[in-house]
């Protein structure tokens, strides 16, 4: 007999039947509350087939009757090929609902655990068990399926490369199949494991928890329905179960928009120290302001430079360790450089962190360069294929993390500079994509690697629970909702010019809350793209994310120090709103004009970036979204920034308006929005706006 189970989270329902055999059945998925099971039965001669086979099923398999793309599939050296599950059970558990059964046949056990998370997120993860007397070769388990209503499907991606990442784009696929595969053995910057699907008037979001190899694929099914499958990729031979042995996938995650992924991360999926986050320090990164070249006095004058103008966290990048002076050498010797610091790393630090600032370090732990002692030792550390060529990408190759002792010297190294310094931040970086991927005994390993790399970042937090972990992978190479289960920032981009910005944070908040996005005031000229960026456009860009300097203060006028303190002390006033829970609105981009903020009942912080000229003749006036205006009221414009806005051209009204003399309902915005001024391209403004006190309405 089949029964009907249900599953939601505040946000997401979904109603499966539990089949007889096979998988089960997806009745309806959606919005909470409005997921019940339909009204009538539809056609039960789904496929052509004489008895029922649904297509829309979670993780269907092949073979029996379901003819679309199967989300498990294996064998055993060529037979079981086919999987049919039977005996399905339902297990509640606090907010979650695990789906178990077995194939007595091909001696297979399946576990789907789903699970309703903060923000309303709906998780799907799986457990396949090889209970038979042989190893069974696993080709592919998907982590979870999610359904969409069908017709032409919007996706809403992102893509890009090294320092263009986070692209969006939104291509609306037809009939068949649609497939994201990414075989980089990290997060990759051009296939980003997160999309948004519409279809229908109906749109969420999936996400998978995963930074190496993975796959999104959309599926039709016969009954007009689509099927969003998302999990790991598994290169030929990978994933083999020994007898007994239980393939775990990653998690997948599925919700209904941005905020609600932002508020699983930020209230549940960040290994936040001590429970929850505490406010972002404005950090010094000191990349590019000095690369390789450490001179001690020059960072401890940058530090008391830095200290001056606000910053609280300085974090010492590429070049303290080994004989680093360029890109080509030492990395896996972590032993601090006795060239640079004859006296250690102690007195950099001590100067630090007695300037009341907190200091982080830079490691890029999976790596090693040819030209170091480490290799020297143990050359066969690396990933390699016998008799294959060892392939270079920036000048280094990859350690074997799955191999314990390998594990164990690169914690002991990290853990010697952390107990010996007082460290209160990683920038853990990884600058190469994974290739020849192979362990001792020859076969494919990115699965044991990512699962390895996770395992170290784990030892290292429990070791220092205080420490702070960024995700960097040259730039923003990995961003995902597994890494982000043990890191607490990512870094964007390596390219720090505000323009470029615009585009990246904008396609990077789709999923992360701004807090989590790591975005620095840099030089200009900018030394990704040689453009040229007043202070306060690079500022104003960067204000809302977890935000930062990274540039030299010393190569700084004074007043172009004093400037960049100010923008500064504007964050620090401003980043409890901007990064509240359930704050932050973004509005799409309409003729170069982006528009990004936050809001609470006393104060909305809007922030206004024109990237290239508008063509329109006048800016259509700025409308905030619902959410933004919900509180109702009089208001004003409270204060602005830059005090002196690049306009092209403004009327007295509006300029009336920017002074704060003009009150308008809240709701207005939202309906006839603030008629602003054009602003110049490459410039921006920041806008705070009040309830006026004392007005009977604002309640
Ligand atoms: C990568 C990072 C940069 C910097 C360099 C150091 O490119 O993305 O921010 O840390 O490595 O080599």
């Amino acid at each position: 007999m089949s029964s009907i189970v249900s599953f939601s989270s505040s946000a997401l329902g979904l109603t499966l039947r539990l089949p007889e055999s096979g998988m089960p059945e997806i009745l309806a998925f959606g919005a909470a509350g409005e997921s019940e099971a339909p009204l009538i039965e539809r056609s039960s001669r789904i496929n052509g087939m004489d008895a029922a086979v649904p297509s829309c099923v979670l993780l269907p398999t092949g073979g029996m009757g379901f003819f679309g793309w199967p989300a498990i599939s294996g064998h055993r050296d060529g037979s079981d090929f086919l999987l049919h599950f039977s005996g399905w059970s339902a297990t509640r558990g606090d907010n979650s609902l695990t789906l178990s059964a077995r194939d007595g046949v091909a001696r297979i056990a399946i576990a789907i655990t789903l699970n309703a998370h903060e923000g309303g997120l709906i998780s799907s993860r799986v457990t396949l068990t090889n209970d038979g007397e042989s190893a069974y070769q696993l080709d592919r388990c998907m982590a979870g399926s999610f359904a969409t209503t069908g017709a032409d499907l919007l996706v809403e991606h992102t893509t890009g490369m090294w320092g263009r990442e986070f692209q969006t784009r939104r291509d609306v696929i037809g009939q068949g199949l649609w497939s994201q595969e990414s075989r980089r053995g990290r997060t990759s910057h051009d296939r980003v494991p997160m999309l948004f699907v519409e279809s229908g008037g109906e749109r969420f979001g999936v996400a998978l928890g995963f930074s190496g190899n993975h796959q999104i694929v959309i599926d039709s099914c016969d009954d007009g329905r689509r099927l969003v499958h998302l999990g790991e990729l598994f290169e030929p031979g990978e994933m083999r179960l020994a007898p007994g042995d239980t393939y775990e996938s990653p998690v997948a995650y599925a919700g209904s928009d941005s905020a609600a992924f932002h508020a699983f991360l930020r209230e549940e999926l960040v290994p936040w120290p001590e429970g929850g986050m505490r406010p972002r320090p404005v950090t010094l990164n000191t990349w590019e302001g000095n690369y390789f070249d450490h001179k001690m006095d020059s960072l401890k004058a940058q530090a008391t430079a830095a200290a001056e103008i606000g910053i609280e966290r300085f974090v010492l990048d590429d070049g303290w360790f080994g004989r680093r002076d360029d890109d080509t050498t030492s990395l896996g010797d972590w032993d601090i450089d006795p060239t640079k610091y004859p006296d250690g790393l102690a007195p950099l630090v001590d100067h630090v962190t007695g300037l009341g600032m907190e200091f982080g370090i830079w490691f890029e732990p999976e790596m090693i360069n040819p030209v170091s002692e480490l290799y020297k030792a143990h050359p066969d550390w690396v990933l390699q294929v016998e008799g294959r060529p060892l392939l270079l990408s920036r000048n280094q190759l990859v350690l074997d993390l799955s191999r314990p002792e390998v594990s164990d010297h690169l914690f002991c190294k990290i853990d010697a500079v952390l107990r010996a310094h007082a460290v209160a931040y990683i920038k853990w970086d990884m600058n190469r994509d994974l290739t020849h991927v192979g362990g001792r005994k020859g076969r494919a390993m990115t699965a044991r690697q990512t699962r390895a790399v996770y395992a170290l970042m784990e030892r290292i937090r429990k070791a220092h629970p205080a420490v702070e972990i960024e995700s960097c992978a040259s730039g923003g190479g990995r961003v995902d909702f597994g890494v982000l289960a043990q890191t607490h920032r990512v870094w964007t981009s390596d390219c720090t010019d505000a323009l470029e910005r615009l585009e990246i944070q904008r396609g990077a908040s789709a999923f992360l809350p701004p807090e989590l996005l790591g975005s620095h005031v840099s030089a200009s000229p900018n030394h990704q793209t040689g453009r040229i960026l007043s202070l306060s456009f690079r500022a104003l860009v960067a204000m809302a994310y977890h935000f930062g300097v990274e540039l030299n203060p010393l190569e700084m006028s004074a007043a172009e120090r004093e400037e960049l303190g100010g923008y500064i002390a504007t964050h620090k006033r401003l980043r409890s709103l901007l990064h509240a829970p359930g704050a932050a609105f973004r509005l799409d981009p309409v003729d170069g004009r982006h528009v990004w903020g936050a809001a609470s009942a006393d104060r909305i912080a809007v922030i206004v970036a024109q990237g290239p000229q508008m063509v329109a003749e006048q800016p259509a006036p700025l409308r905030l979204p619902a959410a933004a205006t919900r509180f109702g009221g009089r208001w004003r414009i409270a204060s602005h920034s830059p005090q002196a806005p690049e306009f092209i051209r403004s009327s007295q009204a509006q300029r009336d308006l920017l002074a704060g003399a003009v009150s308008f309902d809240l709701a207005n915005l939202t309906s006839a929005g603030l008629p602003l001024p054009m602003l110049r391209p490459e410039s921006a403004l920041l806008l705070e706006l009040e309830p006026i006190t004392g007005d009977p309405t604002h309640g």
